[in-house]
């Protein structure tokens, strides 16, 4: 298959990514027929695939705002993506220019894109780096120019947990990032979680599915994300399904289960 301009040369594109599986659900170009052959059999496991991508990017809107509106003016996306509608940047930068945003994510096309868009943009940036090295982000140059961490700084970790197993150690890289923030600074989480849901063998599947990728899935409880927020201050209404997390209207909060995605934010006192 011809490889379009904006794919890096360093990429494989006959092993699907989790990012670019992420673009297709939803209905983004950034894909190959590895990625679409996987994400379709995705669908076949987990119809709701699509709408667990539509419910978690409402959720991430919803909170950007949420913290833009609380004063936040700082934002440090790990695990961004390949941008798409409703970017942290678009949603910050309309309540107030003058926020400044930082993306990261491990994949190469996330990067390329996010790194076209943002072009022009001098108080956003993207970096390269695996979320699993919080000292590195913490201590990247770009990290540093845009971010100042003696004030609040509203640090993202969405739809990316489930790819983080427990030996990764989430809750040190958490500790670690929650150690060089301020007072008032902010922790965002969501996740694909299966509490309440019958065994069916769709998480098998969907494992499996994972597997072709080189992201693994680590399906958690609400119980283990809340403990994920260990030394933040959950913000009403705590870890929820995320359609439930201060939702526009009670329509948006209808089935809120069928997202299969639980989230939270917190805060962080002192
Ligand atoms: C499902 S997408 C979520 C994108 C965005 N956060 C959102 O919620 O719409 C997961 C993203 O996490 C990235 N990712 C996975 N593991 C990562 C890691 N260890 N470090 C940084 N990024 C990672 C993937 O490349 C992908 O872009």
């Amino acid at each position: 298959m011809q490889r379009p301009d904006w794919a890096p040369d360093t990429i494989d594109i006959e092993r699907p990514s989790v990012a670019r599986m992420y673009d297709y659900y939803l209905g983004g170009s950034h894909n190959f027929a590895a990625d679409r052959a996987a994400a379709r059999a995705m669908v076949d496991a987990v119809p709701e695939a699509p709408l667990m991508a539509q419910a978690n990017r409402a959720f991430l809107r919803r909170a950007v705002q949420f913290l833009a509106d609380s004063g936040i003016r700082q934002f440090l996306d790990l695990g961004s993506g390949i941008p798409t509608v409703g970017n942290v940047h678009e949603i910050a930068q309309r309540a107030d220019p003058a926020c400044r945003v930082v993306y990261v994510d491990v994949d190469p096309v996330a990067v390329a894109h996010s790194r076209e868009i943002l072009a022009g943009n001098d108080r956003a940036t993207v970096i390269q780096e695996d979320l699993r090295r919080p000292a590195a982000i913490l201590g990247h140059p770009e990290v540093n120019r845009l971010l100042d961490f003696s004030q609040p700084v509203a640090v993202l970790v969405v739809a990316v947990l489930h790819f983080i197993p427990p030996e990764d150690r989430p809750e040190e890289i958490l500790r670690t990032l929650g150690k060089a923030l301020a007072p008032g600074s902010h922790l965002v989480l969501s996740q694909a979680s299966d509490d309440g849901r019958s065994e069916t063998g769709e998480r098998a599947e969907a494992e499996r599915v994972y597997r072709r990728t080189d992201n693994q899935l680590w399906i958690r409880s609400r119980a283990e994300l809340v403990t994920l927020f260990d030394g933040f201050e959950l913000v009403d209404p705590g870890v929820v399904w995320v359609p439930q997390w201060r939702p526009e209207s009670p329509e948006q909060a209808e089935d809120a289960e069928r997202s299969v995605f639980i989230g939270g934010v917190g805060r962080l006192g002192g």
